[in-house]
């Protein structure tokens, strides 16, 4: 089967599932699903439920969307990703997103859980992803380009959507949420950086690192969806702190900054 025919099913699939037109997309990352919970009229479908969607196997991740109505908005979210280190190639990576431009989305808000390279941030910190750099060396649009998908060579100067970035910083001081902005950089994972690593990625001007987001936006970018990039600094990137990365303590942040996280993201919602 072609792969604008996959898209396709899936997403025939999706709307026969669903009362509504979803405009605008959530990619909830590590630790951060518990946003799902508080979308209202809600329906759930599990990953595996869906013609053509891979499976997502990591721990505290729920796979599954959760489509219905948050800030007024009609939102459909993806309660947990798809990543590379899970061993799919990066169009399944991505699949998700073309799926969700096939019901409609036109906006994408895409978080994720992230090591701070940058030493004026902390744990806990939210990030505006300004930028980003794709350190994988791998990209989702090799292969056959589908026109009517988007164009060969994306433009990609302005991933990250101006607008939505100012939404976001004039919310969060409303919010009175010391909010940073910064460059993240995508490695592949799943082993977490070495010490030496990190001093590269700080010489290349990545203020944040991490194992997800950049395909789904190089894909949303394809097209033609405007992006927002959260992250959420869950821990001091390696070397930076003399103590171990664990998957633990990039937990307990998310668990920690929950609050601000979802109050931040409604209000850009209702903002948008
Ligand atoms: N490195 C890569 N990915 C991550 C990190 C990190 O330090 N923290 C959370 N995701």
């Amino acid at each position: 089967m072609d792969f604008i025919t996959k898209i396709k099913q899936s997403s025939d699939y999706l709307k026969k599932e669903i009362n509504i037109k979803p405009d605008i997309g959530l990619v909830l990352g590590s630790g951060l699903g518990i946003l799902a919970d508080e979308i209202k009229n809600k329906t759930t479908i599990k990953y595996s439920d869906i013609p053509n969607f891979p499976k997502s196997t990591v721990k505290g991740h729920k796979g599954q969307l959760v489509i219905g109505e948050l800030e007024g908005k009609k939102v459909i979210a993806m309660q947990g990703r798809f990543h590379y280190y899970e061993g799919y190639p990066l169009k399944d990576v991505t699949f998700p997103i073309r799926v969700m431009k096939d019901l409609g989305i036109e906006k994408l808000i895409v978080t994720n859980a992230a090591g701070g390279a940058n030493k004026s941030f902390k744990p806990g910190d939210l990030m505006i992803i300004k930028d980003h750099i794709n350190f994988g060396f791998d990209n989702p649009l090799i292969g056959e380009n589908f026109e009517e998908l988007g164009p060969r060579f994306p433009d990609m100067s302005n991933a990250y959507s101006k607008d939505l970035i100012n939404t976001a910083y004039d919310v969060s001081k409303e919010l009175n949420i010391d909010i940073k902005e910064g460059n993240y950089m995508f490695l592949t994972g799943p082993s977490y950086e070495t010490p030496a690593e990190i001093k590269m990625v700080t010489y290349l001007g990545a203020d944040a690192v991490g194992m997800s987001t950049v395909p789904e936006v190089i894909v949303a970018v394809h097209s033609g969806i405007e992006v927002l990039g959260i992250s959420c600094i869950t821990n001091m990137a390696a070397g930076i702190l003399e103590q171990p990365l664990s998957h633990k303590e990039v937990i307990e942040t998310t668990e920690k900054v929950k609050d601000d996280f979802i109050m931040l993201i409604r209000k850009i919602l209702f903002n948008i």
